[in-house]
């Protein structure tokens, strides 16, 4: 069993030209790159090997991250269930001045933990610490039954 706190990650980018579109703003598939490679830190540190994005659902970009801008990426583990796992992804534009932070995009991720020829092996079990780990693991299970019958 491992804990919420174990896996988290946060990590930053700055907004340069190259990652932007013709308005200024980040191009959406370079966001997407770096919500599924923090995403698959957090999926990877829960069950210590490689894991593979099965499926991302649910990614909105809420506000624009313009050239200049930090942006600050965090995700941590929903729910594990047999091999597989939902983990939460959030992207926030940070004023360095104030320390003010806008939410910009949040997304769910379903990662599988694989062997080495790609077949899937049983995670470790998340340990909730607190209420909110509890209610976050429960809409999980919702979301699970609902995209698995969608497949
Ligand atoms: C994801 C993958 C490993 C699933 O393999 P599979 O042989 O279909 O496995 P199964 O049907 O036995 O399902 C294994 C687990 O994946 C979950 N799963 C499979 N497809 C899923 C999907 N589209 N969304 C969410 N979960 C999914 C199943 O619910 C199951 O989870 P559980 O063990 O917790 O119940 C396989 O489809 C794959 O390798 N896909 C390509 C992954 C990839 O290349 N990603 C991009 C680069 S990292």
């Amino acid at each position: 069993m491992k804990t919420v706190d174990h896996s988290r990650v946060e990590k930053t980018e700055i907004v340069l030209p190259q990652h932007a579109n013709a308005l200024g703003t980040a191009f959406g598939g370079t966001v997407m790159s770096w919500v599924d490679v923090c995403a698959a830190v957090t999926a990877q540190r829960h069950c210590g090997r490689i894991a593979v994005t099965a499926s991302i659902d649910a990614l909105h970009f809420r506000a624009p991250l313009r050239v200049g801008d930090v942006a600050v990426l965090r995700s941590w583990m929903n729910a594990a269930f047999g091999s597989s796992m939902e983990v939460e992804c959030i992207v926030e534009r940070e004023d360095t001045a104030t320390g003010e932070r806008v939410l910009c995009v949040d997304a769910l991720l379903t990662f599988v933990n694989v062997d080495d020829q790609g077949k899937p092996l049983r995670i470790p079990g998340l340990v909730a610490g607190c209420d909110e780990d509890r209610a976050r693991a429960k809409a999980a299970q919702g979301r699970r039954e609902r995209r698995l019958a969608q497949r």
